[in-house]
């Protein structure tokens, strides 16, 4: 089953046809790698060789990988996706890992826990927000690392919030809270000026970059988790510029931004009253974090 899919997938001109087949005949068998090694020479089920296929159909039409698993791992958690909402990337595994790593930073008690279930928890010491949530990626990364946060996940758009909870529910991560709006507003009033850490992956692309987008994104999706406006910086500046007014005095935003955005991020987050700021690397070196912190 697995050489044949590998053979389809070649044949359309997919990247990595070995691994993607692996990924896609574990996903009809329900059997890793090495168990699909060792059932090779068994006879597969027609409605497994049909619901292959469907797979394989699916991702020759040009449909992201990730999509046509369902699912997809971020920070180590499966998250579930679909054309609702933007696949978790890895450099946002980065914006995650920083926003934790600030959580720390502002007292607040970094995992592993010594609860019995990490996700849920009676009592929370402190709150942070995930703007623009979508699949509720980093919301679930930092319910997971910070056993104490009571984490507000937030996005405008009904289908990803909707999405969200489903993952929310599925991960039982009983200590995130979803708001839907436009960035701030989506939080109650009451949260002003109480966030420890504030973080988002807002749509940073302009749109003349999205026209050079290739098909496998542009076409599949969603346009408003990507485009923010004609420059790009459009919501970047609504979450820098008010952020300040809903941190805690010693707190600290967090904010993935387009690899040729941070100066300009910088230079934004030090108008909005920011006493440090500055940019972290990516995996593969490009400037792709900011951090904004109202205390040095
Ligand atoms: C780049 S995606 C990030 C999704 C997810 N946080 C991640 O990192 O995979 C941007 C998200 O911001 C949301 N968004 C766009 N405009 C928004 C607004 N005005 N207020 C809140 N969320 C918004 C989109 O719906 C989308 O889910």
């Amino acid at each position: 089953m697995r050489s044949d899919t590998e053979i389809a997938l070649t044949a359309i001109g997919v990247e990595r046809p070995s691994t993607e087949a692996q990924w896609l005949v574990e996903e009809v068998s329900g059997m890793d790698a090495s168990q699909q090694l060792a059932h090779a020479s068994e006879g597969v089920s027609r409605r497994a060789v049909s619901a292959l296929q469907l797979l394989v159909e699916r991702r020759a039409s040009g449909e992201p990988l990730q999509y046509v698993l369902g699912s997809w791992s971020f920070c180590g958690i499966d998250i579930s996706v679909d054309r609702r909402v933007l696949i978790p990337r890895p450099e946002t595994e980065v914006v995650a890992q920083v926003a934790i790593a600030e959580v720390r930073r502002c007292g607040g008690r970094v995992g592993p826990t010594d609860a019995t279930d990490a996700w849920s928890g009676n009592s929370t010491a402190y709150a942070v927000a995930d703007l623009g949530t979508g699949s509720g990626a980093i919301a679930l990364a930092l319910a997971a690392a910070l056993p104490d946060a009571e984490i507000w996940a937030t996005d405008v758009s009904e289908d990803a919030v909707a999405v969200a909870r489903a993952n929310i529910a599925g991960a039982a991560a009983t200590r995130v809270r979803l708001g839907i709006g436009s960035w701030f507003s989506a939080l109650p009033e009451i949260l002003r000026g109480s966030l420890l850490v504030v973080t988002s992956n807002p749509p940073y692309v302009s749109e003349a970059e999205y026209k050079a987008l290739p098909p496998e994104v542009a076409s599949w999706e969603p346009v408003s988790a990507l485009v923010s406006g004609p420059t790009g910086l459009e919501a970047i500046e609504v979450v820098v510029g008010e952020a300040p007014s809903w941190l805690v005095p010693e707190g600290s935003l967090v904010v993935e931004i387009g690899a040729t955005q941070a100066s300009a991020a910088i230079a934004l987050a030090l108008d909005a009253g920011f006493v440090e700021a500055f940019v972290i690397k990516d995996l593969v070196g490009r400037d792709r974090v900011l951090v904004a912190r109202l205390t040095d």
